[in-house]
């Protein structure tokens, strides 16, 4: 038996992975189990996490991968440092004690860390039993090429033997996107962008110039784009970027701030757009969604050239797609719509916490030589694309739908809810379904907790918030006394699998919620002359379709596909609601408010219905409902608890 131990840490999302022969058992991001969200620093509960879910200690495992090379991304930043001295003193200067105290050093580190696990030690505990420990552990530290292990995290947990393989990000150690093919068990990158040209930074300075957090706030962009019109596409093209044919693009540095400074954008850049950035948390005027909606059409049509130049590059009729660019769901919509490819798989995890599994597959395939058998190889797999009907063909992954987080049995439940003396309602598991559709056709908010975390960002009926698509004000409710979050944001929706087509302009696999269409047009109401007329945020009110909560300003939708075999519980639930309703479809947002980290264990997500005006809260097969709740207190003021993103 081999186990394998991915690991990525120290920038952006940390997260742990454990592969034992071949079959991903468990991987989560540190920040659920620390609740500070994006936490970057070594993965440790994580990792801890993974290993108990196996029942193995660190000294029992054979490799341990980290997803990146620490040498080669010092080279850079020393690089550049070089390249914009003295400009570049202050990044430099920033980033220096974190890479002379640790990430220089990682392979002692990671032993050093994992030493604490196997003491079975917290974070900041005994420093000296647990470096001694660690130096005891005798599995080799292997490092893999950050882009390498995002394009491992895409193509093999794929349903496919041969694909094309693009992963795009801010920046990895040089690399920032790079385009690859897959074949059984190889993986094999043929080109790559170097920094400081990205697609990822050049998105993430409009991120920062439009008022939002660079590496967490991306998505806000892209739910604003719709409200704006693409008056600066012309700017960008003539000032900023040039996209080659083959995809590769040059990012003119005389408006960027990055690498010299902590800025994304500068001076230059502000006289181009007409003025300062935005100030986070101020107004969003017209100018911030015309920005967001011009560099959300520029990354669509990069992203297309880059599927186009990977297809003519491979002459493979499948995309496997990852890095952060990868969550921009709207150009993903376009690729399957508009691109080259006849499927596509994204990998859920596309960030840089993918990283973590990505490069432990790397090591148990390319490292140490094991073969690879997909469903394609094996037949289990068909592909869904241009499929019309009922029964939609049969479609598998190796990600287990995501769900390869902790899981909490009743008896854990019971004993929780016993601690907190909150009252709740045994609902027999046959009935569970037909229960929850009927809080939701009543119009309630329900929190719904069961079954494994999800690994990724996106929740997938397993911590999510549940709400009635149908209802008008269901989006207004959920942003603003459930999420307290920003009233523009439109909400996914969740849709069974076989009733896909029906209503959305959709007729295929998007598990993971990576995938934009349009609401089906005979779903739409059309607007009227004078609500064509309202400004931006406004025509959200307006209903535009049945499913006005689940519908954006521009009919579009991010939309879930459940299927029975990959979430059964979830299945049931949309199934009675369609019984109850004739809808099929539900809201889904992940189970949190705004800048805390998806709930984890159950005493996160009760603590997070007692603060939010949520109605019930199911939690495996017990419901509790909010007026049954004894009286909540919580010390201090809890929003202060979690940093805006
Ligand atoms: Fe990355």
């Amino acid at each position: 038996m081999t186990r394998i131990l991915g690991i990525s840490a120290f920038y952006h999302d940390s997260a742990a992975c454990l592969v034992v022969d071949g079959e991903i058992v468990a991987a989560a991001q540190e920040e659920r189990f620390t609740r500070k969200k994006h936490d970057f620093r070594f993965p440790l509960e994580a990792a801890r996490y993974c290993l108990a879910e196996a029942g193995i200690r660190p000294s029992e495992l054979d490799y341990v991968g980290f997803y990146d090379k620490p040498l080669l991304k010092f080279d850079r930043l020393l690089e550049t440092y070089l390249d914009y001295a003295p400009r570049g003193f202050v990044s430099f200067f920033t980033a220096m004690p974190l890479w002379i105290r640790e990430k220089l050093w990682m392979p002692d580190l990671i032993k050093l860390e994992l030493g604490k696990i196997e003491l079975g030690l917290d974070r900041d505990e005994d420093e000296k039993a647990a470096k001694k420990q660690g130096k005891k552990l005798a599995f080799p530290v292997l490092f893999g090429d950050h882009h390498e292990s995002h394009a491992a995290s895409a193509f093999y947990p794929s349903p496919f033997e041969e694909a094309a393989i693009l992963t795009i990000d801010g920046v990895g150690e040089w690399a920032t996107s790079s385009v690859g093919i897959g074949r059984g068990n190889e993986v094999t990158l043929l080109q790559q962008t170097r920094f400081p040209s990205s697609l990822g930074l050049l998105y993430s300075a409009f991120t920062y110039y439009t008022g939002f957090k660079v590496n967490s706030g991306e998505y806000k962009v892209m739910g604003l784009a719709p409200y704006g019109e693409p008056k600066y596409v012309e700017s960008i093209h003539r000032d900023l970027l040039r996209i080659s044919d083959d995809g590769s693009l040059h990012l003119e540095q005389r408006y960027f701030g990055y690498c010299e400074g902590l800025r994304m954008t500068n001076r230059e850049f502000d006289r181009l757009f007409g003025g300062k950035p935005r100030q986070p948390e101020t107004r969003l005027a017209q100018r911030e969604m015309d920005l967001a909606r011009s560099v959300q059409e520029t990354t669509e049509e990069a992203m297309l050239k880059m599927a186009e130049h990977a297809h003519r590059e491979t002459g493979s009729k499948k995309l496997c797609l990852a890095g952060g660019v990868a969550l921009n769901c709207v150009a993903n919509g376009r690729i399957l719509r508009e691109g080259p490819f006849e499927d596509l798989f994204i990998q859920p995890a596309a960030g840089d916490a993918g990283g973590a599994l990505g490069v432990a597959l790397a090591l148990w395939h390319r490292y140490l030589g094991n073969p690879r058998s997909s469903p394609e190889s094996e037949g289990r797999w068909e592909s869904p694309r241009g499929h019309r009907g009922p029964n939609p063909p049969r479609y598998a992954d190796a990600m287990k739908g995501a769900c390869l987080g902790p899981s909490h049995d009743e008896a854990e439940i019971d004993r929780f809810l016993a601690g907190r003396q909150a009252p709740a309602v045994v609902v027999p598991r046959a009935d569970l379904p037909a229960a929850v559709a009927e809080l939701l056709a009543d119009g309630k908010v329900v929190g719904l907790h069961q079954g494994r975390m999800e690994f990724g960002p996106r929740a997938l009926g397993g911590r999510s918030i549940l709400g009635d698509a149908r209802s008008s004000k269901m989006q207004a409710v959920m942003n603003l006394k459930i999420k307290f979050r920003e009233s523009f944001r439109p909400f996914a929706p969740s849709v069974m699998r076989e009733h896909v087509a029906e209503w959305f302009e959709l007729d295929d696999e998007s598990p993971y919620m990576l995938l934009v269409a349009g609401v089906a047009p005979r779903r739409r109401r059309e607007m009227t002359a004078e609500e064509q007329r309202l400004w931006g945020i406004e025509k959200l009110n307006v209903v535009r379709s049945e499913i006005p909560a689940a519908t954006h300003v521009d009919y579009s939708a991010r939309i879930q596909t459940v299927r029975r075999e990959s979430s059964p519980l979830y299945w049931e639930i949309l199934d009675a609601f369609h019984r109850r309703t004739g809808c099929p479809v539900v809201v889904n947002t992940s189970f949190n408010v705004r800048g805390e980290p998806i709930v984890c264990t159950p005493e996160d997500s009760y603590r997070c219905f007692m603060r939010t005006e949520m109605d019930a809260l199911v939690l495996e097969t017990r419901i509790l409902h909010k007026a049954d709740q004894p009286k909540f207190e919580d010390a201090g003021d809890w929003k202060q608890e979690f940093q805006l993103d």
